[in-house]
């Protein structure tokens, strides 16, 4: 081997912030208690505690194994299967000038959509919600911008700061971006009602920002199309509006990285200009995108027997998620009557802003081996009928007076 150079130029490289949420995995894996039970994840698990494997994916997967499929390259804006029926799902059947590009989950779509925002608007800054998914931030100033936040939650009411959220985006300059968790927005669980939606529409075209709308977990507040509410107001009343969307959650296909990113244009002939502008960020950033989890995905969504199978599955995720928000807050207000944990019930998607604080969310961990994030957020996807009455004792006891 040979010697390193002295100094080299790696003696220098500071370490780098380590991800949060993955620390408290990491945690969880060294903890001998067998009763632990990680509530720090993103990942919805079934009532057995396993990641599912869904019966739609199962079938579309057997389906082209037996057509023994290439594994040739795909277009550089993915399979064209795929990307029409995101269209579709996103979007509804009235989709007009708007183009899509595979991604690499709804993160990739994210970046991509910065990467070429940077090019065709560099000085705008990015406005994020306060708080917000913890990549957010990192993602829109790796690609250059300064990222700065918009109220939107209230501790005290355990729900949404409308009035704040309205005051921020009003003080805005034209052209600058904003980015709104399109439904089951992470990590409070605390959604905008569709009059709110309406607001922010006529606040974000009349003061001409640009949004950038990110739809993570569609179907997991409401239903498919219900929770296309905002992409689909957005997109009928103003260009240009960004969306990204995943199936990393909906088709429980987290390791596929499956995702998209769609961006309405004016007319067709920009919408032209766009894709190819967008092609080129791929292009130079992966080349193009995974065939596997497209395929396996395009092949449900374009097979009605598999897509009304997925529709059913998917509700199933929901509704379980549902059943545990309220035997949580039942479990826990049987144990502690005066308190107050309803807020939980109104909240939609995986997670909850418990309220817990974090001196609470650390005797969680240290006294009962349950691991939640610090801000106090838990994934309610990760609870099921052998754990969710431990996890509310633990609660009970930590928010009990010493
Ligand atoms: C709000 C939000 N956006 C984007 C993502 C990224 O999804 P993916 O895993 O598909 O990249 C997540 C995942 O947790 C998320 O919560």
């Amino acid at each position: 081997m040979n010697a390193p150079h002295s100094p080299s130029l790696l003696d220098g490289v500071p370490m780098a912030p380590s991800d949060p949420i993955l620390g408290v995995t990491e945690a969880f894996v060294a903890d001998a208690n067998p009763r632990k039970v990680n509530l720090g994840v993103g990942v919805y698990y079934d009532d057995q505690g396993r990641i599912p494997l869904l019966e739609c994916v199962r079938h579309a997967e057997s389906e082209r194994l037996k057509s023994s499929p290439h594994r040739g390259y795909l277009p550089i804006d993915g399979l064209a299967a795929y990307d029409r029926a995101v269209q579709e799902l996103v979007f509804g059947s009235q989709q007009k000038n708007i183009v899509t590009v595979q991604a690499l989950g709804g993160t990739g779509g994210l970046k991509i959509g910065a990467d070429f925002l940077k090019r065709i608007q560099p000085g705008a800054a990015v406005w994020i919600s306060e708080p917000s998914w913890e990549n957010h931030r990192q993602l829109f100033e790796a690609a250059g911008f300064a990222v700065n936040a918009y109220p939107y939650y209230n501790a005290s009411t355990h729900g949404l700061d409308f009035a704040g959220m309205q005051r921020a985006l009003e003080s805005l300059a034209a052209g600058t971006i904003v980015v709104l968790h399109a439904c089951c927005h992470n990590p409070t669980g605390v959604d905008l009602g569709k009059e709110q939606w309406d607001t922010i529409l006529e606040l974000v075209r009349s003061r001409r920002l640009i949004p950038f709308l990110d739809l993570a977990y569609q179907g997991f507040a409401e239903g498919l199309e219900a929770d296309a509410y905002a992409a689909r107001l957005f997109a009928e009343a103003m260009s240009p509006v960004f969306v990204s969307s995943s199936f990393s959650k909906s088709f429980s296909l987290y390791g596929e990285r499956v995702g998209a990113l769609s961006v309405v244009a004016a007319s067709a002939e920009e919408a032209v200009r766009v894709l190819s502008n967008l092609k080129r960020v791929v292009r130079t950033t992966y080349s193009n995108p995974p065939t596997h989890g497209s395929e396996i995905v395009a092949t449900v969504l374009n097979n009605p027997q598999l897509r009304a199978l997925w529709d059913r599955e998917l509700a199933a995720m929901c509704e379980r998620i549902k059943a545990m928000r309220k035997r949580l807050v039942d479990s826990i207000q049987s144990r502690v009557p005066g308190a107050d944990f309803g807020f939980v019930l109104r909240q939609r998607g995986m997670f909850s802003y418990s309220g817990l604080s974090r001196e609470q969310v650390r005797r969680l961990r240290e006294e009962h081996s349950i691991y939640a994030i610090d801000t106090g957020r838990i994934c309610v996807a990760a609870l099921n009928s052998k754990n969710v009455d431990y996890v509310a004792d633990a609660i009970a006891k930590v928010i009990a007076p010493l």
